[in-house]
C-alpha cells in the first residue's frame, strides 16, 4: 500500500525521493507528494493526484526543487478520496511540522475533535493530518522537542503507522516513528535513508536498521539514533540486505511479472538448496525440537491471498506425508474467530511481505493463545519474520509485480520440505521414500523451465480468452487448490470474472452458469481423481463450455474433451502444484497484456496489504 521514502545527505533530495518512490509504485497508489528542505529555508511541498510522472513533470524530474533533506510518499487512499489536498505530505497550520504516513489511525475522529477544540483546523479528510497536528500540539507543549512530541503523540494514537516527520527548527533531520507498518532505515557515507520497502533504497545502500514497534529514529546525514517510547536511546544492530540491486529491475523483460515467472526455476532451486544439504533437510532457523514435532497433532496454516492458496495445497501434502491434521484459515477470518486451538499445535503463517496486517494480527493471536508459530516469509527482517517463533525464509528475492508468482512457488516448496521433514522426524516415512520425495522436489526447477519453453502455445491460446467475461477453474484435491490460484491470477490482472470450484461441487450450483462458450479451465494432475474430473469436464462441455485442461504428459485422452491441453512433465502428484500453476500464471499474464492492462500494477490492488 502507501510508499514512503526519506533522504538526508549532501546530494539533492528530490531526484532521490522520486527515484525511490518509483521503486515502490508496485505497492499501489493514487497520488504522490514530496517535501524538500534546503538548509534553513522554508520547506517546499509538491503533491498531486495521479501517477508519479505528474510529480516528475511538475518538478522537472526533481531538478527544480532544491534541498538535501526530504520526505516523499505515494498514497493509496483510505480516508478521503484521491486528491491533491489529501495527498501527503501534510503540514501543521504554521508549517512547523511536515509529515508522511503509512497505516491507519483508528481514533483519528476523536483526536480531530479534541484538536479542533484547541484551535486547530483541517484542510484534508485524512487521518494523517490529524497525526501531524497532534505531533505539532505536543511539540509546542514540550518545548519544541521532536522526540518528546513524537512519543506523546504515539501514546495517544491507536492504529498503525510508519511516520516520517520534518521539524522546521531541525533542518537536515528526519524523525521516524513506527507501529505495525513496515519501515526500514538505510545508511551510507554521509547519507541516511528511510523507506517502507527495500527496493526504494537498494540502489544507494544495503546497510539497514529495522526500526521496531513503538520506536523512534532520528536521521541525520550518515547517522541514526534510536529511541524507545520513553525517549531513551536504544541500540540497534546494522544488517546487510543480500538482495542485489539488479534483482529489483526488469532486466530486459517487458514486465516484472514475466521476469518473475521466468525467475522461478532459479528461486525455487535457491530455496531448496538453502535447507537441503547432503540429501537431508536442515532447518537451522526452525528451532522446533524433535519432541515438539513428534507431539504435533494439528497444524493451522494462516495466510491471505495467494499465500492462502499455498496453504490450501499444502494441507493435502502435510496430511498425506504425516498423521498431523491441517486446517487452513484466512488470516482476516482467523483473527476475529474464537477458535479453540489445540495444545499440541503449530500455527504456520505464510507471507511474502511479512507485513500483511491480517496475517501479522493472526500470528500475534496464535502466540497469545500459547501455541508455537512458524513464519514462511520472503522479506528478511519483516514483522512476521521477527515475531514468529521460527522462520523459514523463502529465497524469492524482491518481488515487484503485485500478482505474486515466484514468491508463491517458493512458499510451496518450502511447505513440501517442512512436511517431509516433519514426516521424517516423526518416523512416518521410510528413508527410501524420503530420499525419493526429496529427489522429486529437486527436479521441480528443471521441469518448470520445460513448461516455460512452451509459452508461445500458451500465448496463442490466451489470445482467444482476451474478450471473455467469465471463466471457471475446476479441479479436485491439489488441483482444486491450484485452480484457486489460477482463478485469482486471472481476475486480479485481467479483470475477468472468474471462480474456482472443487469439480465435485459443480452440480451444486455453478453448473447453472455454464452456457455456450463459457470457458472452463480444468486442472487434472491427480492420478486417483482424473476420471472423476474428466466426468465433470464432459458435463460442462455438453452444456456448451469451451474446456481447457492442464494435465500431466501421457494423459493424451484429455484431448477428446478439451479444446486445448497444456502438458506438464511427470512428477509425483503431491508436488504437481508447483508445475500446474505455471501455465495458469502465463495465461493470466498474456490475457492481461492482450487486454492492454498495466499487468504489474492492477487497479485498486496493493502488493503489501498493511492495513485491514
Ligand atoms: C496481496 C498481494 C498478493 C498476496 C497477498 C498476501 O493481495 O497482491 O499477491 O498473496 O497480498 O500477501 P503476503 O505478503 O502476506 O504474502
Amino acid at each position: 500500500m502507501c510508499g514512503i521514502v526519506g533522504f538526508t545527505g549532501n546530494n539533492q533530495a528530490a531526484p532521490i525521493l522520486l527515484d525511490g518512490l518509483s521503486k515502490l509504485e508496485y505497492r499501489g497508489y493514487d497520488s504522490a507528494g514530496i517535501a524538500v528542505r534546503n538548509g534553513e529555508a522554508e520547506t517546499e511541498v509538491i503533491k498531486e493526484k495521479g501517477k508519479l510522472k505528474v510529480l516528475a513533470e511538475m518538478t522537472n524530474d526533481g531538478k527544480a526543487v532544491k534541498g538535501t533533506c526530504g520526505i516523499g510518499h505515494t498514497r493509496w487512499a483510505t480516508h478521503g478520496d484521491p486528491s491533491a489536498v489529501n495527498a501527503h505530505p501534510h503540514s501543521s497550520d504554521d508549517g512547523n511540522v511536515i509529515a508522511v504516513h503509512n497505516g491507519i489511525i483508528e481514533n483519528y475522529q476523536e483526536q480531530r475533535e479534541k484538536l479542533i477544540k484547541k484551535g486547530y483546523s483541517f484542510k484534508s479528510q485524512t487521518d494523517t493530518e490529524v497525526a501531524v497536528k497532534l505531533i505539532d500540539y505536543y511539540y509546542k507543549k514540550y518545548s519544541n522537542e521532536p522526540i518528546e512530541a513524537l512519543s506523546h503523540a504515539m501514546m495517544r494514537i491507536r492504529g498503525s503507522y510508519a511516520l516520517c516527520v520534518m521539524f522546521k527548527d531541525y533542518p537536515g533531520e528526519i524523525y521516524c516513528a513506527r507501529k505495525d507498518s513496515p519501515m526500514i532505515i538505510g545508511i551510507a557515507d554521509d547519507e541516511s535513508y528511510v523507506a517502507s520497502d527495500v527496493p526504494a533504497i537498494l540502489k544507494y545502500t544495503r546497510k539497514v536498521y529495522y526500526i521496531g514497534n513503538m520506536e523512534i529514529a532520528k536521521l541525520e546525514k550518515g547517522n541514526v539514533i534510536f529511541y524507545n517510547i520513553d525517549s531513551e536511546i536504544i541500540e540497534k544492530p546494522l544488517t546487510e540486505i543480500k538482495w542485489d540491486a539488479a534483482s529489483a529491475e526488469k532486466g530486459g523483460y517487458e514486465h516484472f511479472m514475466l521476469k518473475e515467472i521466468h525467475e522461478q526455476p532459479k528461486v525455487i532451486r535457491d530455496t531448496v538448496n538453502s535447507v537441503v544439504k547432503d540429501g537431508i533437510v536442515h532447518f537451522d532457523s526452525v528451532t522446533l525440537t524433535d519432541d515438539e514435532i513428534k507431539a504435533l497433532d494439528q497444524v493451522y496454516i494462516i495466510a491471505c491471498g495467494s499465500a492462502y492458496h499455498v496453504g490450501m495445497d499444502l494441507q493435502y501434502v502435510i496430511e498425506s506425508l504425516t498423521s498431523i491434521s491441517v486446517r487452513v484459515e484466512l488470516a482476516s477470518e482467523f483473527r476475529y474467530r474464537d477458535m479453540k486451538l489445540k495444545k499440541n499445535s503449530l500455527a504456520i503463517v505464510i507471507s511474502q511481505s511479512g507485513e500483511t496486517a491480517d496475517s501479522l494480527a493472526a500470528l500475534r493471536l496464535a502466540k497469545d493463545k500459547g501455541i508455537k508459530t512458524l513464519g514462511i516469509v520472503n522479506v528478511v527482517g519483516s514483522s512476521i519474520a521477527r515475531e514468529a517463533d521460527n522462520v523459514f525464509y523463502t529465497l524469492a528475492g524482491p518481488e515487484i509485480s503485485v500478482a505474486t508468482t515466484k514468491a508463491y512457488s517458493c512458499q510451496l516448496v518450502a511447505g513440501y520440505l517442512l512436511a517431509l521433514q516433519f514426516a521424517k522426524t516423526r518416523d512416518e516415512i521410510e528413508d527410501i521414500s524420503y530420499t525419493k520425495f526429496l529427489n522429486e522436489i529437486n527436479t521441480i526447477p528443471e521441469k518448470v523451465e520445460k513448461i516455460l519453453e512452451d509459452k508461445v502455445r500458451l500465448q496463442w491460446y490466451s489470445n482467444k480468452l482476451v474478450n471473455i467475461s467469465d471463466a471457471f477453474f475446476i479441479g479436485r484435491g491439489i488441483d482444486y487448490a491450484i485452480g484457486m490460484e489460477g482463478s485469482l491470477k486471472l481476475k486480479e490482472i485481467s479483470y475477468i470474472h472468474s471462480e474456482a470450484y472443487a469439480a465435485g461441487e459443480l452440480k451444486h450450483g455453478p453448473i447453472s452458469l455454464i452456457e455456450d462458450s463459457t470457458v472452463v479451465i480444468s486442472v487434472v494432475t491427480q492420478d486417483k481423481l482424473i476420471e472423476k474430473t474428466v466426468s465433470n469436464m464432459v458435463e460442462v462441455k455438453s452444456r456448451g463450455a469451451k474446456v481447457m485442461a492442464v494435465t500431466t504428459v501421457g494423459n493424451y485422452f484429455l484431448e477428446d474433451t478439451a479444446e486445448f491441453v497444456c502438458y506438464i512433465p511427470q512428477i509425483h502428484s503431491l508436488f504437481s502444484g508447483s508445475l500446474s500453476v505455471i501455465p495458469l500464471q502465463l495465461i493470466s499474464y498474456y490475457v492481461s497484456i492482450g487486454k492492454g492492462y498495466d499487468v504489474d500494477k492492477p487497479r485498486n490492488l496493493a502488493k503489501s496489504v498493511t492495513v485491514e
